[in-house]
């Protein structure tokens, strides 16, 4: 997915992915993570997330990365939050209390901006991104996320010839294969929610599994 992919769909607000009420996942599994209340969470592709306001109100600092500026913008109008713009290079830092978020692209992000993070959280990131991309993504967390910081990760998981991402599906296989050279993985649940996802079943998706995993990146 190149960058206009994203910027047209935030112009034309076709944002399906964008959730109205805070991940059941989140909610189920971030304290399981075991993090500091006050440590710094990495949000890799953002969005307008209202998942970062859950984060935030559990005690979080919280960073945030994302492409349009639209998405950013929408999310400090919407949550009445009054920010600050600062540029820095090819990236514009919006920041608010507890809230800080990048605006531009994740791979030019130097690991010198997530040093002092102490958690990250990845809902719709991963699997925004088709197979060529992913492993690049990969990489690039890996480099972003220090020593020892832990994250949750969740994922959809189908056959993918039956639909055309975004979301990409992506296997535990995958997660073995691409991700556990940089961190421990630990399962923490994955469940079939076809039902729940009108689009797929419309398309006759025959099964349709979202999981979440707890990551450790390794020292
Ligand atoms: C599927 S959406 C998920 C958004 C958010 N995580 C959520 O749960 O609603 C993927 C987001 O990644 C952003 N994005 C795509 N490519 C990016 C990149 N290279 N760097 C930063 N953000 C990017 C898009 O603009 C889009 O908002």
């Amino acid at each position: 997915m190149d960058p206009q992919f994203w910027h047209e769909k935030w112009q034309m607000q076709q944002i399906g992915f964008h959730q109205p009420q805070v991940n059941p996942f989140l909610i189920r599994f971030w304290t399981s993570l075991g993090l500091d209340a006050n440590s710094k969470i990495f949000v890799p592709l953002c969005g307008k997330s209202l998942d970062m306001c859950y984060l935030a109100e559990l005690g979080h600092q919280v960073q945030g990365c994302e492409l349009s500026q639209t998405a950013i913008e929408q999310f400090f109008a919407e949550n009445q939050l009054p920010f600050q713009v600062q540029s820095q290079q090819q990236h514009q830092f919006f920041s608010a209390d507890q809230l800080e978020l990048i605006q531009g692209d994740i791979f030019t992000i130097d690991p010198s901006v997530t040093a002092s993070i102490g958690g990250f959280y990845d809902r719709a990131a991963l699997i925004a991104w088709p197979e060529t991309m992913r492993q690049q993504y990969a990489k690039t967390l890996a480099k972003l996320i220090p020593a020892n910081v832990s994250g949750l990760l969740i994922t959809l998981d189908y056959p993918q010839d039956t639909l055309k991402g975004p979301p990409f599906a992506v296997s535990p296989d995958w997660i073995e294969q691409y991700l556990a050279p940089y961190f421990e993985i630990s399962l923490l649940s994955c469940e079939d929610v076809l039902a729940d996802n009108p689009r797929f079943v419309n398309k006759q998706v025959p099964w349709l599994n979202e999981a979440a995993y707890k990551l450790t990146r390794k020292a």
